[in-house]
C-alpha cells in the first residue's frame, strides 16, 4: 500500500513534451528530474530518440503522432520544442484539449500567430508560457538584483547582442527556410537578448523599431553549424538573415540597439547586455557556454567611482524556466499568465522585419 501525500503537496502533474531535438531534450530533463511531476509522453519523428528518452526516463507513452498522443495521454502539462511552423498549431490544440502548454522561442513565426495562441490560452482558461531561459542564467538574476536597488538610477541606453563566429543552425532545415523559422538570426538568437534586456529595464513597451537585415555568410554556404537535427534538405536555398541590426525606441524615451548574428569574422563567440544609467552603467559578458559569464558595474560608492564586480550565481536555463511555468500552472492564476509577454516579444520582430524591408522606421501599436 502506497502512503497518501501530505496535505501541503504541489499536485502532481502529468507532462509530455513534442519534439526531442536539443531545445526538446532540456525540457525532458527538466520534468523528469522534478519529483512532483510524471512525465507520462513523449512525441517526435525520430524513433530512435523516442526509445532512447522514453527508456532513459522510462515514459510510458512514446507517439510518432502528437494528435494521437493529446488525446490519449491526459496531460496536464505539455512542452512544445518543434521547429517554429508548428508552435501555433500545436499549442491551440493543446490549450482546446485543456493542457496548460509551454513552448520554445521564438513564440511563433509572426505576432499575428502569436495573438491567436494568446486568445486559445484565453478561450480556455489555461496557462501559456514561452521558454525564455536565457532570462535564468545567473548574470542576469544578479545584474536585475542590482538594477533592482536604483543603483544604476534610470537606464536610458541599452545595448545588447548575440554574435556568434560560426552558428548557422543546420543549413537546409527548418531554421534556414523562411516558411518555417519565420526568420533568421533575431527569431532564433536575437529574441533572447532582447527578452533579457526588456526583463533587466523593468519591461518597458518597444514603441518604435527600425532595423535592417543581410545574409552575407549562408547563401554562400559558409557559417554553418550541426544545431537542428531535423532532416535537412540538401542544396535548399538560405532564405533568413544571418545578420540583422535593429534601434528600438522604448516608451519613456530610452533607446535599445539589438544586433544578432549567426556568422561573422570575431574570434569567439560574443553574447553582451551593456546598460547606461543615469548614476551607473552595467555589462554582462557571456562567452556563449555553460558559466564563461562576467557582470561588471561602474557606479559611486560613498561619492567614489568604484567598479564591482558581482558574483554570479548558478544558471538556472531550462529547469528553472520549466520550474516557473509550472508554479504558474500551480497558481490557478491562468489570466496572468496567458503568453502576452511573448506577444510583445513576437510583435518586436514584426517590426524589425516590416521595418527592414521597408528601409523605415516602423511604429509598433500598443
Ligand atoms: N531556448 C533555447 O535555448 C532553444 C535552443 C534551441 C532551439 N530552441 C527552439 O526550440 C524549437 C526546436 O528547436 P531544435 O533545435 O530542438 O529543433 P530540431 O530540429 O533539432 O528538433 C525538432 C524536433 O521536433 C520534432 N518534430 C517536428 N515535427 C514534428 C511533428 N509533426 N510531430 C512531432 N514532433 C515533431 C522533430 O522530430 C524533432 O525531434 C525551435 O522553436 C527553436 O527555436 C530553443
Amino acid at each position: 500500500m502506497t502512503s497518501a501525500a501530505p496535505e501541503d503537496a504541489p499536485r502532481r502533474l502529468r507532462a509530455g513534451v513534442i519534439g526531442l531535438g536539443w531545445a526538446g531534450q532540456q525540457h525532458v530533463a527538466a520534468y523528469a528530474e522534478d519529483p512532483t511531476v510524471d512525465l507520462v509522453a513523449l512525441s517526435a519523428m525520430e524513433e530512435h530518440l523516442l526509445a532512447e528518452f522514453g527508456e532513459r526516463h522510462q515514459v510510458p507513452g512514446r507517439y510518432q503522432d502528437w494528435k494521437e498522443m493529446l488525446a490519449e495521454a491526459e496531460l496536464d502539462v505539455v512542452s512544445i520544442a518543434t521547429p517554429t511552423f508548428l508552435h501555433a498549431t500545436m499549442a491551440i490544440a493543446a490549450l482546446e484539449a485543456g493542457v496548460h502548454v509551454m513552448t520554445e522561442k521564438p513564440m511563433a513565426q509572426t505576432g499575428e500567430a502569436a495573438a491567436t495562441m494568446v486568445e486559445a490560452a484565453r478561450r480556455a482558461g489555461r496557462v501559456l508560457e514561452v521558454s525564455f531561459n536565457h532570462r535564468q542564467r545567473g548574470d542576469v538574476a544578479a545584474l536585475k538584483s542590482v538594477i533592482d536597488t536604483g543603483v544604476l538610477g534610470p537606464v536610458y541606453y541599452a545595448k545588447t547582442g548575440w554574435i556568434r563566429r560560426q552558428g548557422i543552425p543546420g543549413m537546409g532545415t527548418w531554421f534556414t527556410k523562411a516558411a518555417s523559422s519565420g526568420g533568421g538570426a533575431m527569431m532564433d538568437i536575437g529574441i533572447h537578448m532582447l527578452d533579457m534586456t526588456l526583463h533587466l529595464l523593468g519591461e518597458p513597451e518597444v514603441t518604435a523599431a527600425s532595423a535592417s537585415t543581410h545574409a552575407e555568410f549562408g547563401p554562400r554556404g559558409r557559417g554553418g553549424s550541426g544545431f537542428g537535427i531535423s532532416q535537412v534538405e540538401s542544396g535548399a536555398p538560405f532564405e533568413v538573415e544571418d545578420l540583422a541590426t535593429a534601434f528600438l525606441r522604448l516608451e519613456g524615451g530610452a533607446t535599445m540597439l539589438l544586433e544578432s548574428s549567426w556568422a561573422q569574422w570575431i574570434p569567439e563567440d560574443l553574447c553582451y547586455v551593456t546598460l547606461y544609467g543615469a548614476d551607473g552603467g552595467a555589462t554582462i559578458e557571456w562567452g556563449g557556454g555553460p558559466g564563461n559569464h562576467r557582470i561588471t558595474v561602474w557606479t559611486e560608492v560613498a561619492g567614489i567611482p568604484a567598479e564591482l564586480s558581482p558574483e554570479v550565481g548558478e544558471d538556472g536555463r531550462h529547469a528553472a524556466a520549466v520550474a516557473q511555468f509550472l508554479q504558474k500552472v500551480r497558481s490557478g492564476d491562468v489570466a496572468a499568465h496567458d503568453g502576452s509577454l511573448a506577444l510583445r516579444r513576437a510583435r518586436v520582430l514584426d517590426a524589425c522585419y516590416a521595418s527592414a524591408r521597408a528601409g523605415a522606421e516602423v511604429q509598433i501599436e500598443g
